[in-house]
């Protein structure tokens, strides 16, 4: 007799994994975002001090590094939450906001995730496909965002394209999005975009927002050769993903291409906005 796996398990697209992993120490693994390089060894000894103390749970609210990122970036600490890698949080977002009925918006061939979110948790996922360019067609984005819609990702810049669009646009592309939508700004690899500039600036564009505007920037860093994430937005937003609690990681980090299948995966929102104000 076999394992039953839940319907949304079985669901999530599997990747297929290489034969193997190990290239040597010489290599860095550039489409996972690895580097050749050991972490530094200040790092390896803040690692070895934690690991002596691991007969006690950690901190669940992550309140020291929480406090000295809002002092660095002059950030409320409230606005701020960490995950084990910035796919957690991803994840952790679609599980506290996605359910079966509900929607979710993204550019496609985006992160190779985002369709997860969209499986694990029953939602409908509205694959907008780039424009000519290969970037965020932003104007249909927004135009397929409707009252079932609860989360819209945008990935700046884009993986797997590398295009990027400029932060005054995504300022006007915030405007037009209801108060009802969450919108996590993806910028995994924001320091390699010259498009976007400032790499800090974008945290700006969310502050301003109105609480239930729950917008979000997702940040992934590596300290030294140690991955952590963080995202700022919004504060209630946040305070759900630290009670949907941590998740081990959802898939490999590289981009897939885009499908026929998944192009048509979207509907002509008009049609759903009618089903979805049913
Ligand atoms: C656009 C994008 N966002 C998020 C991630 C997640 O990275 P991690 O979970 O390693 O922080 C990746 C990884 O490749 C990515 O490409």
């Amino acid at each position: 007799m076999t394992l039953e796996f839940a319907e949304r398990i079985r669901r999530i697209p599997s990747y297929p994994l290489a034969a193997g992993y190990d290239l040597g120490a010489q290599t860095a693994m550039l489409a996972s975002n690895e580097s050749c390089f050991a972490p530094s060894p200040a790092v390896a000894e803040a690692a070895a001090r934690a690991l002596a103390g691991a007969n006690r749970y950690p901190d669940p609210s992550y309140a020291a590094l929480r406090g000295a990122l809002a002092d660095r970036y002059d950030l409320p600490p409230e606005r701020i939450a960490l995950g084990n890698g910035s796919c957690d949080i991803l994840l952790a977002a679609g599980e506290a906001l996605l359910e079966p009925g509900a929607e979710l918006v993204y550019a496609w061939p985006a992160f190779s995730v985002y369709p997860h979110l969209a499986a694990a948790s029953g939602a409908r996922a509205i694959e907008v496909p780039l424009d000519s360019e290969d970037r965020h067609d932003l104007d249909a984005i927004a135009s397929e965002v409707t009252v079932a819609t609860r989360l819209v990702l945008v990935c700046n810049p884009n993986n797997p394209t590398s295009t990027a669009v400029s932060l005054e646009a995504i300022a006007s592309f915030l405007e037009r999005i209801p108060r009802h939508v969450c919108v996590i700004l993806d910028e995994a690899y924001v320091e390699f975009s010259l498009t976007v500039g400032d790499t800090y600036s974008s945290v700006d564009l969310f502050q301003g927002l109105r609480p239930r505007r729950a917008a979000g920037r997702l940040r992934a860093v590596r300290l030294r050769g140690v991955p952590v994430s963080r995202r700022s937005g919004a504060p209630a937003v946040l305070s759900q993903r630290r009670s949907a609690g941590g998740r081990g990681r959802g898939a490999s980090p590289s981009g897939r291409r885009g499908t026929a299948r998944n192009a048509r995966r979207r509907g002509p929102a008009a049609a759903r906005r009618g089903v979805a104000s049913a």
